[in-house]
């Protein structure tokens, strides 16, 4: 069977339905392929690379009469008119909001699959386009945010002064939302995130962002989507958004709720409240925004200066990297309908991937499919989710004056014992323990492997010394240094063992 890639036809459309690197691995399922001129020009893959990959390049014609045609976004009229009766469309199609669309489909007697209607199970997972496209999205809306925000990511102490983090809050934590605390995370901000799904707490703390916990009922989801929250679900996280909206510097806001218009949850009055040069992303844009100032494919900026950025092309906007995340998905839903790799396309209705993305088959409407229940999650079961902990009492404060004390006495003593000399090496032993825990303490998680290292060179100064007493007179010292030999080597030595074996885990055969 031939595949054909088709130009996209929706204005400023950067993305392709396959790379020259995903294109060949189509051919390696037995399909030839053809990609039209110019296909991917907007997404770094001009018409040479392909054809240094052998892949065919041809015109409109040759493509839109292949056996199966892959491309990004839906058809349009004047394409599902070009398509030959029997065959094969795939594309990301929203066939629950285009009903019209499906019609037209029908009737052309063609077997449309939907890119966007692969159920969210882990086996369906290395095709869903949607998670790719929301991870880039995610990425790239924090990209967008600090590019408009007047200040730094990361907070720094500097000869001129001190700079604190952004703070940046983020509403929904599915897979765009996850993506921008993560990225928010790494440029160094105090991420904060809330989502009505309370599963989501520990995905969120894993990546090192805040959940903020509203007190409420919330349901753990059955199928991994949210449900339309509750009047009083609304009412107990209005005041919280409102809250965390007018501390933030950044918001970016990804709630949805699939086959319905976007949840709107930012006012246009906690907005007027929002500091000046604040920035707002409202990722839901495409299905009528989260936010109410926001205004879809707009950069709006409010009386108070207050950016609000309303665009749903963000991964269209790193085209090279969302093509090859599409069309690996596409080669991997490929893999899945053809089996036996001999360039025959087939379609298992008993399979739940296949079943679920089909909607119409040879002409016979298949929408919508029958539900798939996708969590391990039990349906409806409830959580009441904590309301923040009240802060421990604080600790006596005297307990720290008895250590002080107890330390003092203690340093008394062995002033009064010890010969004079070893005062001087306690001294200097007590200021390195202060010194030490102080600087070890503030050194972030990102660095404690280098700090690993320097404490390694620091015992490979106790071998040296030990290696020098070994030879004393004294047993009492020669026994020490023959300790301090042996714990420095296993440290040493573990050390290399342990990054070994790190490294052995990034090799790739
Ligand atoms: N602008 C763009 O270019 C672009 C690109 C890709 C995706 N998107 C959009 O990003 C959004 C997120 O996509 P996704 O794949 O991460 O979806 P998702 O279903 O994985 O995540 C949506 C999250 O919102 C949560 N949610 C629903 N209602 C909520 C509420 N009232 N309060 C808080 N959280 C709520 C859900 O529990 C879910 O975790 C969608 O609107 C999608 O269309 C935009």
């Amino acid at each position: 069977m031939r595949i054909g890639i088709p130009r996209e036809s929706r204005p400023g459309e950067t993305l392709v339905a396959a790379t020259a690197k995903t294109a060949a691995q189509l051919v390696s399922l037995g399909y030839d392929v053809v990609v039209e001129q110019g296909a991917g020009v907007a997404a770094d893959q001009p018409d040479t690379a392909y054809a240094d990959a052998d892949i065919h390049v041809g015109t409109a014609d040759e493509v839109w009469a292949s056996d199966v045609v892959v491309k990004v976004n839906a058809p349009t009229d004047d394409e599902v008119a070009r398509l030959r009766p029997g065959a094969t469309v795939i594309a990301l199609m929203a066939p629950a909001r285009s009903p019209e669309l499906v019609e037209r489909l029908s009737a052309a007697g063609v077997t449309a699959l939907a890119m966007d209607a692969v159920p969210r199970i882990s086996r369906a997972q290395s095709m869903d386009v949607l998670s790719s496209m929301a991870n880039v999205a995610g990425y790239r809306a924090v990209i967008e945010a600090a590019h408009e925000f007047g200040r730094l990511f990361t907070g720094q102490v500097t000869a001129a002064g001190k700079v604190p983090p952004a703070r940046v809050f983020v509403v929904g934590a599915g897979v765009a939302g996850l993506a921008a605390i993560g990225a928010a995370g790494s440029l160094g901000a105090v991420v904060r995130a809330f989502d009505v799904r309370p599963e989501v707490a520990e995905q969120v703390e894993s990546m090192g962002a805040q959940f903020v916990t509203v007190d409420m009922e919330q349901e753990v989801s059955s199928d991994g989507y949210a449900k339309e929250m509750t009047a009083e679900q609304e009412a107990a996280t209005a005041a919280m958004y409102d809250e965390e909206a007018r501390a933030a510097d950044i918001v970016i806001t990804t709630a949805l709720i699939p086959g319905r218009p976007a949840p709107q949850l930012i006012s246009a009055e906690t907005v007027a409240a929002m500091k000046p040069g604040s920035v707002i992303v409202d990722m839901a844009a495409a299905n009528g925004g989260n936010v109410e100032t926001t205004v879809t494919d707009e950069r709006v900026v409010t009386a108070n200066g207050v950016t609000v950025l309303g665009y749903t092309d963000l991964a269209g906007r790193l085209a090279a990297q969302t093509s090859q995340l599409y069309g690996t998905n596409v080669v991997n839903l490929l893999k899945l309908l053809t089996p036996a790799k001999d360039g025959e396309l087939t379609l298992d209705m008993d399979d739940v991937v296949q079943r679920g993305i089909t909607v119409t088959r040879d002409g016979d409407t298949m929408w919508p499919p029958p539900p798939v229940q996708v969590s391990a999650a039990p349906a409806g079961a409830t959580k009441v989710m904590p309301v923040e902990e009240a802060p421990a009492p604080p600790p006596d404060p005297r307990r720290k004056w008895y250590a002080a004390g107890l330390g003092a006495a203690a340093f008394a003593v062995v002033a009064a014992l010890a010969p004079g000399s070893f005062l001087g090496h306690f001294t200097v032993f007590a200021l390195a323990v202060v010194v030490g825990y102080y600087v070890i303490s503030n050194v972030s998680h990102a660095l404690h492997t280098p700090l690993m290292a320097e404490t390694n060179a620091i015992s490979g100064i106790i071998l040296v010394g030990g290696i020098l007493q070994v030879g004393s007179d004294n047993l009492a010292v020669m026994l020490l240094a023959l300790v301090a030999v042996f714990v420095a080597s296993i440290n040493i030595f573990g050390g290399f063992l342990v990054t070994l074996r790190m490294l052995e885990m990034f090799r790739k055969d």
